[in-house]
């Protein structure tokens, strides 16, 4: 069971594999970018106890041999101490300009060791094996790496495209339910920000790729990083039509920010939340009916999704202080907020200069329905 999505970016393309098995498949995978039989590979210690040993088992296999850091799990690690420890460790391992990177784990692995890859020597290779599901329907895909910062999320990073990126839906089984869950808030805003028909499928199955059902969940990771793909080859930089993938990520930020990058809120949480106030803000500015909003939000709940600041627990500063938040998001162009609205489920476009006062009311009334 394998789908394969082509990234087309001219000298930068490459393959995402999507199946079963991949991980035991690691060298065979990855012998054709080798020019020497090494590879270097940072993971976290959550991935490190689970699924190691299967990578350096595939890798012993076929000759290759195999050096490997483990970095402290969590979003914490994603900061300038471990990506300074992470350099170091590449540099100690005598790793050089032809040789292959490889990042083993979540998002933040997949964002640190991308970003280390992008500055080492100038640039080696890198090769993504996303271990979650959102990092694989998202950030192992389009070449964003990068690191926090204590002004804000993913402030200091490089655009540095993958060689290639073998997603292992067998993985997920591991995966806490709610690690699973706020991978799919990520799935969803595939659908919303551009297929209706999508968002019509994960309405019937959603349940089963949460659940464990390995074809649905080969088809929402194929479905959505196809659209990932698409986009990313049309506008790689995020001169335009990338944008769409922040849909809710205004939000997020702030949120994310509010609590502190905490397991207060998973990122796929805050988009979920972000998704369905990005909606709601589109209905109060009269781009849609109040049914599409609603629609939204009852998958999201249906799922067991965070859909409300109501479903964050302890304080959050007040209405003027998040959207003071959301200044601080990368995507302020001149100091006025950019959003990405909708004009329904699957018709997403960016909005600039969107009032703020219209902001302001809605985070008021989705903070008073927390008391
Ligand atoms: N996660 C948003 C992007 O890759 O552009």
């Amino acid at each position: 069971m394998k789908n394969v999505v082509h990234v087309a970016l001219g000298a930068r393309s490459y393959d995402v594999r999507i199946g079963t098995g991949l991980i035991d498949a690691m060298a065979a995978e990855v012998s054709p970018l080798l020019t020497r039989r090494k590879v270097a590979v940072v993971t976290d210690e959550t991935v490190a106890a689970e699924h190691l040993l299967r990578l350096a088992k595939s890798l012993e296999t076929e000759g290759i041999a195999m050096t490997a850091l483990a970095l402290p799990p969590g979003e914490g690690t994603k900061g300038w101490d471990q990506f300074t420890r992470c350099v170091e460790w590449l540099l100690e391992q005598k790793i050089e300009r032809r040789d292959v990177v490889v990042a083993f784990g979540g998002g933040v692995v997949g964002d640190l060791v991308g970003f280390a890859a992008a500055v080492l020597r100038r640039g080696v290779r890198f090769v993504q094996i996303p271990t979650t599901l959102l990092a694989q329907v998202d950030s192992s895909v389009g070449g964003k790496t990068g690191i926090n910062t204590p002004q804000g999320k993913n402030l200091v990073g490089a655009f540095h495209q993958p060689s290639l990126v073998l997603a292992d839906i067998g993985v997920l089984a591991t995966l806490p339910r709610r690690q699973m869950l706020a991978g799919y808030g990520e799935v969803v805003k595939y659908g919303l920000l551009g297929d209706a028909t999508f968002f019509d499928w994960l309405e019937k199955h959603g349940a089963n790729v949460v659940g464990g059902d390995p074809a649905a969940q080969l088809h929402a990771v194929t479905r959505s990083v196809e659209m990932k793909a698409g986009i990313v080859s049309r506008d790689e930089t995020e001169e335009g039509e990338r944008a769409l993938l922040n849909l809710g990520h205004t939000f997020c930020h702030a949120l994310e920010k509010a609590t502190g990058f905490s397991d207060r809120l998973l990122h796929g949480e805050g988009v979920a939340i972000g998704c369905a106030l990005a909606f709601e803000l589109s209905q109060r500015l009269g781009l849609c009916g109040q049914e599409v909003p609603s629609r939204v939000r009852e998958h999201l709940k249906a799922m067991g999704l965070k859909t409300d600041m109501a479903d964050i627990r302890g304080d959050l500063p007040d209405a003027a202080t998040l959207l003071s938040l959301m200044g601080q998001d990368k995507k302020v162009v001149d100091g006025k907020l950019r959003f990405i609205l909708a004009r329904d489920i699957g018709d997403a476009f960016v909005a600039d200069g969107v009032p703020h006062d219209v902001v302001l009311d809605l985070l008021q009334t989705s903070l008073d329905a927390r008391r």
